[in-house]
């Protein structure tokens, strides 16, 4: 789409803050070299020419970038944000200059989140990428009109693939959904490193506090949580894991952590991280018992992690004491802080992940958007995973850019491990 065409049908704070985010955009451009090189294999295929793409994702500079990249590809891109608050408007400025058309602000109201988009949907796309599924559960819910057109589309993360299996479950989802999330190169890094390092950067950044010496209460030890308490070990913190997972919780222990029910963790913490992809993990019989002082943060996909209301009902006020800090004061004197109103504390309140991350993600992402729009037909209305293939082209791309070889298998090597016999 042309630049007018799409400042005409963009919806954004402010046009002229496109400088500032062409600078971000650029900036990740020169640390992402799959993506780069994906890029330009997509400019010789074109391979989404003449085809409409939606996609939803955090819209800050990295997810900019995989938006020219698929539009590089052919494509007529249209994005919008998939969290209220983890929209950058100069980076949303900058793309509508590079003729992408826009529908996200940061910080919409409720109803206004949802009317961007409905109309990304109203584009009539061919192909779409969601982060969390709330743009193919409104499709399927308030627009059910313009699913024909739709040929499939690709899922970001944890939360989004599972609204999808259940939505393929009750015989909902009318076209395929490629799992990017479930994808080695994805969860591996994405998941541990990537939320890892950014989560300790958006709490860090934001209250400008030590943590070496505090206890961090680490809710949830899936891939996200590991990699979160890693870090705060790195930091010098006394870590806590709680779970519900006994095969998880034995693991949180082998590595090191003190795991506690969260009844327990509740007393002990200084700083709260919950990344569950659960409602209620952190709720009233927590705030109950807490330190004053406690600060809460959130890095699952939805603000449901931390019991808002519950807080809430428990505060005789609330004032913002910093940027991104609520600081609760509880009826019986005591304070507890949350950090960007519970939702995802890197995001909302950082950058999220480092390129070098997104760029393993993002490269899955185009390389999935390319490989069901080709098999669309025969793959029908199902959840399927990141073929092994394409998975591996990504580590491949990734190691080569780094400048680092590896071993390849002997032809006796091969069959030795491929044979039962003589071992
Ligand atoms: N902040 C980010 O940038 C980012 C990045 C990737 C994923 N995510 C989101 O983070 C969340 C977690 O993702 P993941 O990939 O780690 O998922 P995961 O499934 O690997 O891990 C979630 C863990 O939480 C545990 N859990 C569930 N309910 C719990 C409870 N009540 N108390 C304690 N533990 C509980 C589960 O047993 C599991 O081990 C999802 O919402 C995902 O979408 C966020």
């Amino acid at each position: 789409m042309s630049q007018t065409k799409a400042a005409e049908h963009s919806i954004v704070r402010d046009i002229a803050l496109a400088p500032e985010g062409h600078l971000k955009i650029d900036w990740v451009q020169a640390h992402m070299p799959v993506l780069n090189r994906i890029r330009k294999q997509f400019e010789a295929e074109q391979p989404f020419k003449g085809l409409k793409v939606a996609i939803s994702l955090h819209l800050e500079a990295k997810t900019a970038y995989l938006a020219k990249v698929v539009q590089a590809g052919g494509a007529d891109v249209t994005i919008t944000g998939s969290n209220p608050l983890s929209t950058q408007d100069d980076v949303c400025a900058a793309l509508v200059e590079d003729g992408i058309t826009v529908y996200a602000k940061y910080n919409p109201e409720p109803e206004e989140y949802k009317q961007l988009l409905l109309r990304t949907l109203e584009t009539k796309p061919d192909l779409i990428i969601d982060d969390g599924g709330d743009l193919i559960s409104i499709l399927h819910s308030e627009r059910p009109d313009l699913r024909e057109q739709v040929r499939g589309g690709a899922e970001e993360t944890t939360t989004g693939i599972l609204r999808l299996k259940a939505m393929e479950k009750d015989g909902t989802l009318q076209f395929p959904m490629v799992a990017v999330n479930d994808a080695f190169c994805k969860y591996l890094f994405d998941n541990r490193y990537g939320t890892g390092q950014s989560v300790w950067d958006g709490i860090n950044r934001t209250t400008n506090l030590v943590v070496a010496g505090k206890t961090v209460v680490v809710v949830g030890y899936g891939w996200c949580g590991k990699g979160v308490a890693m870090r705060a070990k790195g930091l010098g913190a006394n870590v806590v894991v709680t779970e519900i997972d006994a095969i998880k919780a034995v693991e949180a222990y082998m590595d090191g952590f003190t795991v506690l029910p969260m009844s327990e963790a509740a007393r002990a913490g200084d700083i709260f991280v919950t990344v569950t992809g659960n409602r209620d993990v952190i709720r009233g019989e927590h705030y109950d018992v807490m330190k004053d002082g406690a600060i809460l943060s959130n890095a699952g996909h939805f603000d449901v992690e931390v019991n808002k209301p519950e807080l809430e009902a428990r505060a005789q006020n609330v004032h913002t004491v910093r940027k991104n800090i609520e600081e609760y004061k509880l009826k019986d004197g005591r304070s507890i802080y949350l950090l960007a109103e519970g939702r995802l504390v890197n995001l909302a309140a950082g950058d999220g992940h480092p390129a070098e991350i997104m760029d393993m993600t993002f490269a899955l992402q185009a390389l999935s958007l390319k490989y069901v729009n080709e098999h669309y037909e025969r793959i029908g209305s199902k959840v399927v995973n990141v073929p092994y293939e394409l998975d591996e082209q990504v580590a491949r791309f990734k190691l080569e850019s780094l400048g680092i070889s590896i071993d390849t298998l002997s032809a006796e090597q091969q069959s030795y491990l491929a044979s039962w016999q003589e071992h």
